[in-house]
């Protein structure tokens, strides 16, 4: 069996090694139109920082895994082709800044139909509004010039979190792979079934039917970030009296039919995904013209932009409601610990908020690398921001600096905001950092990991999030 997956991003890549570590009898061959991504992928730095990800893609590339940019020669060749290729929600025309814009996964059906002269299974590996493998069926059958050539298409959505991924795909909580209810659908499931099945036990393998297994996916998705949103707008309920949302977390988590996972206040939620996918929900709600359950899980994007700007409200009026040109160090730069990736990270509004009060943002991030991080400050959001962008692209970046150390960024600073919670922001001599910064020196934890009693003694002004000062 030969597997090709087109699109070598964060899921193609970890979902894929994975498949060739534990299937060594199929061929497994990654494929991108990105040629620098295939390229790094070939080489000891991959284009994506997971852990344990180097060690798996080592032992099996040029074994049975092969990443390369000859799309039409290994899709024609495969009998099973994931789709793993973005998709980003629309920026213009209909539905912009809330439909899923479509383009890629198009493309990557129509090159499917043009190369194929044996019949494949197609996977959704991609998240894709409900009802998207109709309309791929249609490209696919359409385009097709071998009348003998028959596609089933399969959705297996990919339920990985970044920074976890390689344990998130070897122990996964299950796996859903939604068909056709037809004698080719159900053995086009039992295929994919018997890939999973080499390491996963039978009774975590999900079947479904098309439409549910792609709605599942943005359900999930909309119901993860949701409890985000509620403990967030409970921590600023517990601010303005008093409570303590770890413990109120805590407290609520115990309750087994809540369960204590996923309950951490932040700064907000990041991610290429949830805001897309929930904004994708949304439109789809609309569309079927149920404009209350848009609207009611369009609340979710509502509260985390709110906590977003909370954040950069309640720095600037701790420091006597003036930034204007004080150097704050920003600890993490990625939304979460353990992933390079700044997709949707909550740092890019809180600097961007804060630079537009006119401080000086210092950013370390362990993983992130400078021109990432220049790249996120001087891309708009929308691209309806356009009259403004060049504009506040130069403004924003002639107040971010970035540095490779967490004391040079303390270093002459009024006050460390820490965005993502990386576990060695915590190991940190702050007594050292203190000494160096600006007095009254202030520390705004936005993941509520620091030890803020200690700092307390030390001499910091510490804000936590929803948390008595
Ligand atoms: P990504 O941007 O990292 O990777 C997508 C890749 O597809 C890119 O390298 C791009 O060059 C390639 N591509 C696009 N069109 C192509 C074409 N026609 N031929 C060949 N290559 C093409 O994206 P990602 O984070 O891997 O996400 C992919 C999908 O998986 C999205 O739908 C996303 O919502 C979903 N998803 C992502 C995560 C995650 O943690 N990132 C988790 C679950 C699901
Ligand atoms: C999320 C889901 O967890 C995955 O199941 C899903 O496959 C993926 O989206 C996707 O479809 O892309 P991911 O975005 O990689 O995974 O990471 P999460 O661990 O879910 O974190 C998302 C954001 O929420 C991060 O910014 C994180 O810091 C924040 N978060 C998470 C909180 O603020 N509080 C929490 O308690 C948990």
């Amino acid at each position: 069996m030969k597997i090709a997956c087109i699109g070598a991003g964060y899921v193609g890549g970890p979902t894929m090694a994975m498949v060739a570590l534990k299937c060594p009898e199929i061929e497994v061959v990654v494929v991108d139109i990105n040629e620098e991504r295939i390229k790094a992928w070939n080489s000891d730095k991959l284009p994506i920082y997971e852990p344990g990800l180097l060690e798996v893609v080592k032992e099996c590339r040029g074994r049975n895994l092969f990443f390369s940019t000859d799309t039409r020669k290994h899709v024609g060749e495969a009998d099973i082709v994931f789709v793993s290729v973005n998709t980003p929600t629309k920026t213009c025309g209909i539905g912009a800044g809330r439909a899923a814009d479509l383009t890629y996964w198009e493309g990557a059906a129509r090159l499917i139909a043009s190369v194929s002269t044996s019949s494949k299974i197609v996977v959704e590996k991609s998240t894709v509004p409900v009802k998207t493998a109709e309309a791929i069926g249609k490209v696919l059958k359409r385009n097709c010039l071998d009348p003998n050539v028959q596609f089933e298409i399969l959705s297996n959505p990919e339920f990985l979190a970044e920074g976890t991924a390689m344990e998130d795909l070897r122990h996964p909580d299950r796996v859903l792979i939604g068909g056709a209810d037809t004698e080719s659908g159900r053995k086009a499931i039992d295929t994919l079934v018997s890939v999973y099945a080499h390491w996963i036990p039978r009774e975590r393998i999900l079947t479904a039917n098309l439409w549910s297994a792609e709605l599942a996916k943005l359900t999930a998705n909309a119901f993860l970030a949701q409890r985000i949103s509620s403990i967030n707008a409970i921590s600023a309920l517990c601010e303005a009296t008093g409570a303590d949302v770890q413990q109120v977390a805590h407290a609520i988590g115990t309750d087994s039919r809540i369960g204590n996972k996923f309950l951490n206040a932040s700064v907000g939620f990041g991610g290429s995904c949830f805001q897309k996918d929930i904004l994708n929900l949304c439109y789809v709600c609309e569309s079927v013209g149920l404009k209350e359950v848009a609207e009611y899980w369009f609340q979710v994007v509502s509260m985390n932009d709110y906590q977003k700007q909370r954040f950069v409200e309640r720095v600037i009026s701790a420091m006597f409601n003036t930034v204007s040109q004080k150097k704050i160090a920003i600890y993490g730069f990625a939304f979460k610990k353990d992933t390079g990736d700044t997709r949707e990270t909550p740092a890019i509004d809180v600097c961007k908020g804060l630079i537009r009060d006119g401080a000086k943002v210092c950013v370390y991030d362990p993983e992130v690398s400078p021109e990432q991080i220049f790249r996120d400050m001087s891309t708009p959001k929308f691209e309806w921001d356009r009259p403004n962008y060049s504009r506040s692209q130069s403004h924003m970046l002639d107040n971010v600096q970035v540095v490779s150390d967490a004391a040079a960024a303390a270093e002459g600073a009024h006050a460390i905001c820490v965005l993502t919670e990386w576990d060695e922001f915590k190991t940190y001599d702050y007594q050292a950092m203190y000494d160096k910064m600006v007095k009254p020196a202030f520390i705004f934890d936005g993941r509520n990991i620091l030890d803020h009693a200690k700092l307390r003694e030390i001499g910091f002004i510490v804000y936590a999030l929803g948390k008595p000062l």
